[in-house]
This record gives C-alpha cells, structure tokens and sequence, in this order.
C-alpha cells in the first residue's frame, strides 16, 4: 500500500506525550464527599459495610469537614442517622434534627469554603424504610411532597446551600423549589436525584441508615434498570420544574445513562457512585487482586468520560490525596 503507516503508538510513546491527549480531566475539583453524623456516637465509628470509612458524630464533623477542605474537595452531601427513626419519619425535618444542626456546624465553621448538600428524604427517619409518606401500604405521592418541602425549608433555615431530593416522588423538584422561593431562600439549590434507579447496590448504605424497606420494595418509585428512555423523561421533568444539576444513579453500571443524558441536555450532571461499588473495590484491593489507586481512578475518569460533571463518591478524599500526591 502507498498510504504512509498510521502509527496510534507515536500519541503513546511518552508521559509528556500521553498527558497532552489525554482527552479527559479528572480534579479534586469535580468530587463531593458523602458523610453520614449520627446522633447516637461521640466520636468517629467505622462503617463495616464501607470499609475504611466513618461515621461521624456532631462533635467530630468539624474536623472531618475541614479535612475534606483542605483537600480542596469543593462539597459534602450530608446524611442524618437520627437517634430514633418515627412512623411517619416527620423528625426529618425537626428544627433541632440531626441533619439540620449537622448543616449549622459546617455552615458556621466553614463559611462559603466548602458546599453543603443536604439528603432530603424521609426513608432513613420513618420505621418503614420508604421514600415517602405511607398509607394503606401505599407511597402517598402528594403527601409525600408537603413532607419534602419541609425537610428543604428546615436545611434552607440550617444554612444549606444545595438540597438533594433522592426520593423519586413526582413533581418533588417543582415543589421544593416553590417552597423555597417561598421562604426565601431563592439562592438554595435543587440537585436532583433524577434518575435513580431500583438497584441492588444499595446495601450498604442501607445497613448504615438501617433503612431497608419494612414491607415490599422501591418499584413503585424508582426508576427500572432496563429503561433509559424513562430516565431521560425523568431528567427533562426535573429540568423543567428548575433543578439546578440533576443526578444518574448509581453509576457504573449506568455510563450510558450518562452519555445519552450528557447529549441531550446542557445541565450539569452528577454522578453517584453508590456504596456497593466502593465496596467492591475495596474487595477486589482486600485480596490484592487490584491496586487501589490505579483502579479507582479508572473507575471516576470512566464516569467523567461518559459525561459526568461531578462525581459523589466515598473514595473521594484518597483521590484528592493521590492528585495531590502525583501533581508534586
Ligand atoms: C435513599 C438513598 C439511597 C442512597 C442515597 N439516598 C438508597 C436507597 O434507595 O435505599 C444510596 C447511596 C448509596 O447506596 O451509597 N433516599
Ligand atoms: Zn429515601
């Protein structure tokens, strides 16, 4: 053949040369930290079910936080592990609630230098583990939104800046984002989680929060794996009602989620890499069958190629530290 040779390798011969293809930036930049503060502890716990990481308590927030500053990991996304879950779970939006004084502790210790995201849900504060306002063994919709719109407006009077719906009850962005204008609290953010899907890897998050559905499933409201074009209605509801970043969840097993959703809409995306795909990492590095570093990075910047913007992810802080590390 007369064609000159196409040699892909010259792009691969040397550092200098591969970091000036490299098509995909991965920065502490892009990462939020998700941290559970439990009202029962004092000091920090370990998580079995996500090995290597904490609980913490109100008392140890303060230094857990300004550790992930100093990381310059730009948010945390906050769980409350109240000391008693309710029937109706209506503490979730308790003045003095766990999450709520969580959000002043970081609000008044961190001023404008860190993010705080909220989990407004009621699953983790209600006995029967679900998304939403029960009757009749039924996930009441309408009912459940009055019940939203509470929780956002209490983290809005705690100091939030973003609040995060994650229960999938339809028209909770609409309503949230009403009720905060409402208040005023216009400047509060709605990330939603948009897409989220009826997945088997919340088990560990689930073993924390101890909130595995008392009776049947989350069917009802989360989304089915085998439907993207579901998904992507769902992005463009949760845009139209004014959401500010929407949500893919969990993420490994669902970049084409991503993708699909990065080409069709301007927003920006975040990305949460759910506890189950920590762990099973984690797994993989306990038995040396994997090295931990390298792995985890494959893993995010797939997620950031794929088309995510942000990335919630317990491997968070290791990852600003390894960028840290391989930048000096
Ligand atoms: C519930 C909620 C879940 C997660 C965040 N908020 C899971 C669920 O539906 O049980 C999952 C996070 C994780 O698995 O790491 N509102
Ligand atoms: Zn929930």
């Amino acid at each position: 053949m007369s064609f000159p040779a196409v040699r892909m390798r010259r792009l691969r011969e040397s550092g200098p040369i591969r970091r000036l293809v490299q098509e995909t930036d991965l920065s502490s930049s892009s990462l939020v930290y998700p941290i559970f503060i439990d009202e029962r502890i004092r000091s920090p716990t370990s998580i079995t079910s996500l090995p290597g990481q904490s609980k913490q308590s109100l008392e140890s927030l303060r230094k857990e936080v300004g550790s992930v500053v100093s990381l310059h990991i730009p948010a945390v996304l906050l769980f409350g592990l109240p000391a008693r879950k309710t029937g109706d779970g209506t503490n979730s939006y308790s003045k003095n609630g766990i999450l709520q004084r969580a959000i002043k502790v970081v609000r008044e210790n961190y001023g404008d230098s860190i993010s705080v995201i909220g989990d407004v849900c009621v699953c983790m504060y209600a006995s029967h583990g679900h998304c939403g306002v029960v009757r009749d063994d039924m996930i009441v919709n309408d009912a459940t939104l009055e019940i939203l719109k509470k929780i956002a407006v209490s983290q809005a009077e705690a100091g939030i800046d973003i609040v995060a719906p994650s229960g999938m009850a339809d028209g909770q962005v609409g309503a949230i984002r009403g009720a905060l204008d409402d208040s005023g609290y216009p400047q509060v953010g709605i990330l939603s989680y948009a897409a989220k899907f009826l997945s088997n890897l919340y088990g560990p998050f689930r073993d924390i929060a101890q909130s595995a559905p008392s009776f049947r499933d989350r069917s009802s409201y989360q989304l089915s794996p085998y439907n993207l074009e579901e998904a992507m209605r769902e992005i463009r509801l949760d845009i139209q009602e004014g959401a500010d970043v929407v949500m893919v969840k969990p993420a490994i097993y669902y970049l084409d989620v991503v993708r699909e959703a990065r080409s069709r809409f301007k927003h920006p995306i975040a990305v949460f890499s759910v506890g189950a795909e920590y762990f099973m990492i984690k797994a993989l590095v306990k038995e040396k069958l994997a090295n931990e570093r390298d792995l985890v990075i494959e893993v995010l910047s797939s997620i950031k190629r794929a088309g995510a913007n942000m990335i919630i992810t317990y491997f968070a802080k290791d990852v600003a530290q390894w960028l840290r590390e391989s930048a000096n």
